[in-house]
């Protein structure tokens, strides 16, 4: 079966007659015969994924485990277990690292969440940042997990999966998946123990509901997952469970067409006389990487302006169509500034070790028409500009800007 009609079959055509899988919305399920409900309970509680019986809707829900099969087939695993977010998925992960020597080695940059959780000591696991090529010297004989994400979030600067696992081995690699998903890299098949995603982002791919999963190549791992996703109660809801399952049938297409478009305004963007640096796979460090670990380089980019912080704000909140707002993957584009939202917890020093500048703004490109995004980018960039743009009558970089030049960026 080739990916697209794998995205949208499944591994389990349904042998029920509803079209789609009905949406099981219980909490609790009847029990009549104790002594059968006991096994149930006791299979779930260590960490079987399916029982005769669910008993309860934090231990299994059908659609739940619906969606953990089908990310289970996409990214190569042998099981998957979701959770109610990106952020529940990573600290279940790290939680079950706990109980196998709780070191982690993390190569930055994370995600802001991520970092934050890492650096936090909520958790009370041991972290060693580490460049990727010093990776393996950071590794101890207690360390239950190397983190990584690649693409990275917000540099997307790309990261050598093959190599990293191998290096490492044998502590387990756990890949943040979630700017390229499974329609353009398989960690798990490039020797990575754990893929992981913030399914709330391309997966569902609509914001409007949040998840998290991790597949992984290891049985023993995904039965610990979910005993510690059972203790801690962070499950994912059945109605986020079928909108993520929705999204998932859709996701290939979604991802060529955004990434059509986010190609197009990088080229446009590059040599534009206000842009000062562009983040994109493919560019800058990993570059290689582009086409062997990952199939295309994905919607997401980062951009630098001229004239820092202040015109980075200028610009975002002069854009019309583009919305300014945190989050990433949905039908619409997203324009956000890293170091004062998503990545402000790390604090400037972090952000600066991790490479993530003060004036980097992050872009997901969404469905809409290029054109449109490219009027809205371009009007932008002339109306924010420090010095005023020369537009040739009837230009389209002025035709919103035009008369409105207050406000602009300081230099
Ligand atoms: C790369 C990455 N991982 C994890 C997360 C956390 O996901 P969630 O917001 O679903 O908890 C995010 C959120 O932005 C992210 O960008």
């Amino acid at each position: 079966m080739r990916p697209g009609t794998r995205f949208v079959a499944g591994p389990n055509p349904s042998a029920e007659p509803s079209h789609v899988k009905p949406l099981d919305l219980s909490t609790t399920y009847r029990t009549p015969d104790f002594t059968e409900a006991v096994k149930s309970i006791e299979a779930l509680a260590q960490g079987e994924a399916e029982a005769s019986n669910p008993v309860y809707a934090r231990l299994y829900n059908a659609n739940v485990r619906d969606f953990e099969e089908r990310m289970t087939a996409l990214e190569g695993g042998v099981d998957s277990v979701a959770f109610a977010s990106g952020m529940a998925a990573i600290s279940g992960l790290l939680m079950a690292a706990r109980s196998r020597g709780g070191h982690i080695v993390a190569i930055p940059p994370l995600y802001g969440g991520t970092h934050h959780l890492l650096e936090s000591g909520i958790l009370d696991v041991e972290v060693t940042w580490s460049r990727p090529e010093d990776a393996a010297t950071a590794v101890r004989p207690d360390t239950a997990l190397v983190l990584l994400e690649t693409p990275a979030n917000p540099t997307l600067r790309l990261r050598d999966i093959q190599t990293l696992a191998h290096a490492v081995h044998p502590a387990p690699l756990a890949v943040d998946s979630t700017f390229a998903t499974p329609a353009l890299q398989q960690p798990l098949g490039l020797g990575a123990g754990f893929s992981l995603h913030s399914a709330t982002k391309f997966i569902g791919g609509h914001g409007d509901a949040l998840g998290g999963v991790v597949s992984t190549t290891d049985a023993g791992s995904a039965a610990l997952l979910r005993q510690v996703r059972i203790a801690t109660g962070g499950v994912l809801h059945p109605l986020a469970a079928h909108l993520l399952t929705r999204g998932l049938k859709t996701l290939p297409i979604r991802m060529a067409a955004a990434q059509a478009s986010a190609q197009e305004l990088v080229r446009r963007l590059e040599g534009h006389r206000e842009v000062v640096d562009i983040g994109y796979p493919g560019r800058g460090e990993g570059a290689h990487l582009l086409h062997t670990q990952m199939s295309g380089p994905g919607a997401v980019l980062s951009l630098r302006l001229k004239g820092g912080p202040a015109r980075a704000d200028a610009f975002a909140g002069a854009l019309e169509v583009v919305t300014p707002a945190v989050s990433l993957g949905s039908v619409d584009t997203l324009i956000q500034r890293p170091a004062a939202l998503t990545h402000r917890t790390m604090g400037e020093a972090a952000r600066g070790s991790a490479g993530i500048p003060e004036d980097l703004l992050r872009i997901s490109v969404g469905l809409e028409d290029v054109e449109d995004l490219w009027d809205d980018l371009a009007t932008a960039l002339a109306s924010t500009a420090a010095e005023p743009v020369q537009g040739r009558g009837g230009d389209p970089l002025l035709r919103r800007g035009q008369g409105n030049l207050a406000g602009a960026g300081q230099g």
